[in-house]
């Protein structure tokens, strides 16, 4: 059985995704673009990497929505990237209606699939796919914890020059500056990471991970992230379509857990071909539990902006 894999953006995030689920043979792709040429330039580029590669799966691109029929997955990395000085924030109205005209079409036509959305205000931006396509909570969640946790882990394996694979972490919350890194959780092949890290220099990765798009957006001066937001999609689509059920953080609806009620936001949870099939409530440390509940009360102001350019 082959999978089909919906991608809605065909810029830097959305061609990197495609290109890296297409190396690894996890599903067939549709690229989808409003500028004409885009998608079908980059999906012929990829397919003609194939041969090399060794592999069958297709890519193709199209400027019409109607090519997602069938697909399994849909990530949505249409909108609008940060330029040096921009907050996540201030991308809020224009990707609004990016993201609110594109989940029509995903309900319209791919009505079954589950949503990964990557456009940015992130978790504002989960909240609109989820209130345009009625689909259940557990088929519309938000990348972000995924390349959270994988900077949070690349900075504490460079502090101790060790091998990436080493280290394992989740920051959790959303996807900016109140972002949370749950350093107790860090650990270097078992070893707490505060067992081997002074504490003046995890708070400096701390402070880095939250900071780590905008490092790249500064230095890129042109757009934002995309070779690990590429990777970090491509980890979330192969979970729910292999059924791995992988333990990561993603944005999800909260529904009480943690304390926190009807807000989106970044948690633990097991990723399965039924889209957030569990959320785990980690025993988090008052201070960790404040930092959180502040992350989400963020959220929850933006997504009251979103009902305000709903109308109410
Ligand atoms: N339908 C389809 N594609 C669209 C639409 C739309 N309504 N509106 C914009 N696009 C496309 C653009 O034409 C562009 O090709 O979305 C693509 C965005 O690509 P980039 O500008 O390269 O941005 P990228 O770096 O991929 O980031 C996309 O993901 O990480 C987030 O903050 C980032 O919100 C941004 C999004």
């Amino acid at each position: 059985m082959r999978f089909k894999v919906g991608i809605i953006g065909a810029g830097n995030v959305g061609a990197e995704a495609a290109s890296e689920i297409q190396t690894r043979q996890i599903a067939d792709v549709v690229l989808v673009d409003i500028i004409e040429g885009l998608p079908q330039g980059k999906a012929l580029d990829m397919t003609q990497a194939s041969p090399i590669y060794g592999i069958s799966s297709r890519v193709t691109g199209s400027n019409n929505y109607q090519a997602i029929e069938g697909a399994d997955v849909v990530v949505l990395t249409a909108g609008l990237a940060r330029k040096p000085g921009m907050s996540r924030e201030d991308l809020l109205i224009t990707n609004f209606n990016i993201v609110k005209g594109v989940s029509e079409k995903i309900r319209e036509f791919a009505p079954q699939s589950i949503v990964i959305v990557v456009t940015n205000p992130l978790d504002a931006m989960v909240y609109t796919a989820y209130r345009v396509t009625g689909f259940p909570p557990a088929r519309v969640v938000g990348m972000a914890g995924a390349l959270d946790t994988a900077r949070f882990r690349a900075f504490i394996a460079m502090e101790l020059g060790v091998s990436f694979d080493c280290v394992q972490a989740i920051v959790l919350g959303s996807h900016g500056d109140l972002m949370v890194p749950v350093v107790r959780y860090a650990a270097v092949s078992g070893i707490p990471a505060t067992e081997l890290i002074p504490r003046d220099r995890l708070d400096a990765i701390i402070n880095r991970t939250r900071q780590g798009g905008g490092e790249i957006v500064a230095l890129l001066k042109t757009g934002s992230a995309y070779y690990a937001p590429g990777v970090a999609i491509t980890e979330m689509v192969e979970s729910i379509l292999w059924d791995e059920k992988r333990l990561l953080s993603a944005c999800t609806f909260l529904n009480g857990q943690y304390g926190i009620k009807d807000v989106f936001v970044g948690v633990p949870i097991i990723l399965g071909k039924e889209g957030v099939e569990k959320i785990l409530e980690l025993p988090l440390s008052p201070d960790e539990l404040t930092a959180l509940s502040t992350s989400a009360q963020h959220v929850r102001d933006l997504m009251k902006q979103v009902d305000t350019l709903f109308g109410g």
